[in-house]
């Protein structure tokens, strides 16, 4: 007979219980996975990621992180690149623009289009961002967020100090730093980095072009508009904003240049509102801390929306996952804990503004104002409008003329001569 190793009955029944589960080839239970390639790794943009990575394992999912350093993102998309060539990409991919057309075109992105449906995408996203999403009008993308270029920020405590005003012109913005400057104070906290360097030029065109000319330039490539007399005007404020940095401003991180302004080394930064997501995470107050104001000169709104793309799996489990990060993002909850901490308004717009500081409200405002008199238009430095080479031929030339003494006469030429090259 044969002789079992266990004598109780209790260990028995658990032996039996065990064999018949076994028998029964019960299907495994699937564990919604996703590695998600993200560059959000400064103090304020760890935060917000940290709120979508709880947010997805309480919903039972297993996340996977693959940060890539690099504010911006151009880290982030050359490792994506290299990952899609070597067979392995990630499963959900911060993304943006047209680039989300781009890898669409290749085949390599996941439909999104039933998640859409069950969750409402159509009725509570804008059109500006809603067309962004889709490729061939399936959805392949899923906005974050929406955050706004244009914003300069301001240390109250130093102003004061200066007996200065927020500036509204660029002439007043002149004016300012050149007393700062006198008074020993450090007037602008920037990094040259060439999307730094784009991302406050793409904001002075606006600034002294307005939203017509920025459309011309930055969207539509216009040749006349990229080399004429507004643009050289665009390459001389440059040429002053370069004198209004301090010795150590090369290469310097974006998040660095927001600690020079929180502690007073500095007086402004013109940078997008994840720089709002920064002075929060350190504690900083809007209204006391610091000042949120729009870049000088004419008004308009520069749109940048963050967004994730999954690419196509077969795994049964990293399918599940997608799908459970794509609903998730776009649900109201998710959409505050992210927005109130990342710096960015929700991309949804059907959420209570309660909970969103006034910085966050000046921007809800803008946006609705610069959609209504069509001052609203999408970032080519955060790559909303262009293809990546000709973003590439921008980046280029404005860190150049930025780091050298190029004339803006010289500028303008190689501007034209690089993005022709680049189409
Ligand atoms: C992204 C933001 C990010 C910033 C700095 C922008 O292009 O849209 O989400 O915080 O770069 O890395």
């Amino acid at each position: 007979m044969m002789r079992f190793p266990f004598t109780s009955r209790a260990a028995l029944t658990a032996l039996a219980t065990v064999l018949a589960c076994g028998l029964a080839a019960a299907p495994a239970k699937a564990e919604p996975t996703v590695e998600v390639l993200h560059y959000w790794t400064s103090g304020g943009e760890s935060k917000a990621a940290g709120a979508l990575r709880r947010e997805f394992e309480a919903a039972g999912g297993r996340w996977i992180d693959a940060p890539v350093a690099g504010g911006g993102g151009d880290a982030a998309s050359t490792v994506l690149r290299s990952r899609v060539l070597a067979g392995d990409p990630p499963n959900a991919v911060q993304l943006k623009g047209p680039n989300i057309r781009d890898w669409a075109e290749q085949g390599t992105l996941a439909s999104l289009d039933e998640v859409a449906r069950a969750e409402g995408w159509e009725k509570t996203l804008p059109p500006l961002v809603l067309d962004v999403m889709k490729h061939e009008g399936r959805f392949v993308a899923v906005p974050v967020n929406i955050h706004r270029v244009n914003w300069l920020w301001i240390n109250p405590r130093v102003f004061g100090k200066a007996g200065l005003t927020v500036p509204k012109t660029w002439d007043e913005f002149n004016a300012a730093a050149e007393k700062l400057k006198a008074a020993g104070i450090t007037p602008l906290a920037h990094g040259s980095q060439p999307w730094q360097d784009t991302s406050v030029f793409e904001d002075v065109a606006l600034g002294i072009g307005g939203a017509d000319f920025f459309r011309k330039a930055l969207v539509e490539l216009n040749e006349e508009a990229l080399t004429g007399e507004t643009m050289v005007k665009v390459f001389d404020q440059m040429r002053k904003l370069r004198g209004y940095v301090d010795a150590g401003f090369n290469n310097r991180d974006w998040n660095l240049s927001t600690a020079m302004l929180m502690n007073g080394q500095a007086a402004m930064q013109i940078m997008g509102d994840w720089a709002k997501g920064e002075l929060l995470a350190a504690g900083k107050v809007p209204g006391k801390d610091f000042l949120c104001v729009a870049v000088p000169g004419q008004s308009g709104y520069i749109v940048n929306a963050d967004s994730f793309v999954m690419f196509k799996s077969g795994n049964a489990d990293r399918t599940a996952g997608q799908m459970l990060l794509a609903k998730l993002i776009l649900g109201p909850s998710f959409q505050e804990t992210f927005n109130t901490l990342k710096g960015s308004i929700p991309a949804r717009q059907d959420m209570p503004r309660d909970k969103f500081d006034e910085c966050a409200v000046k921007s809800m405002d803008d946006l609705k104002a610069a959609v209504a008199n069509n001052t609203a238009v999408p970032s080519m430095a955060h790559e909303m409008s262009v293809p990546g080479a000709v973003r590439g031929a921008f980046l280029d030339v404005v860190t150049s003329h930025f780091n050298s003494d190029m004339t803006s006469q010289e500028a303008v030429r190689k501007l034209a001569e690089a993005i022709e090259l680049a189409k």
